[in-house]
């Protein structure tokens, strides 16, 4: 029924996580599957638009008629966005990306001791960037373990989005690693929508037919 209503649209979608290392055989990660990005690429592509998916490290096969750009850290996944991001219609940030990582990489893998400490340093946010020189349709994801309403509408503002998309990840059965998932959407001009727990496919359809709806 939403058939080519993407049509003719560019979008960019960051999927799964980031990993940073510290030395060559160890890196700082966080949960994510990369399911429910990969699950708007792949019905983003359906309704006819051109999609661009930035991708880190994830076990699964990414939507055949999507752009596949793949990458490891978060200072990678910073640059391709960057350069990709002129081209974009409509971005939509799900991935996980690390917010902290090692201040230094080993060039040699680090000898076992009893205890070690590794300096940590905030990554760029990837969005709060797109936020400041805004020029298309910008979403993100937020992922919280309490208060997500209040979290997901800071953050809505202070990243100076249009669409956010929160969900609860302390909730069993959804969420990380699974094939389903329960969000809020809020937008920028005040109203909410909460869509319960179904398939991350069928959330990605109604995710992608708010956002047609809202541009
Ligand atoms: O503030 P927080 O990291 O929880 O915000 C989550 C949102 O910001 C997600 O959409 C995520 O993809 C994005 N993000 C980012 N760059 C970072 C950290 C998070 O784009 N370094």
């Amino acid at each position: 029924k939403n058939r080519d209503d993407l049509a003719g649209k560019k979008v960019l979608i960051t999927a799964g996580p980031t990993r940073e290392a510290f030395d060559p055989v160890r890196y700082l990660t966080n949960r994510s599957s990369g399911r429910m990005g990969y699950a708007l690429a792949e019905n983003a592509a359906e309704r006819g638009a051109e999609v661009m998916l930035v991708s880190g490290p994830v076990a699964i096969e990414a939507p055949p008629k999507a752009d596949l750009y793949p990458v490891e850290s978060a200072a990678e996944m910073y640059d391709r966005v960057m350069e990709l991001k002129e081209r974009a219609d409509i971005i939509i940030m799900c991935a996980a990306v690390a917010d902290y990582a090692p201040a230094n990489c080993a060039v040699h893998k680090m000898k076992k001791q009893e205890s070690m400490t590794v300096e940590l340093v905030k990554t760029k946010d990837i969005l709060a960037e797109l936020g400041r020189e805004k020029k298309a349709f910008l979403a993100g994801f937020a992922a919280e373990t309490q208060n997500l309403e209040q979290y997901a509408k800071d953050k809505l503002v202070r990243k100076n989005l249009d669409m956010i998309i929160a969900n609860d990840v302390s909730a069993p059965e959804i969420g990380f690693d699974s094939s389903y998932n329960a969000v809020s959407i809020y937008k920028k001009n005040g109203e909410t929508l909460h869509l319960p727990k179904d398939t991350k496919r069928k959330l990605a359809e109604k995710i992608l037919t708010e956002i047609r709806n809202s541009i």
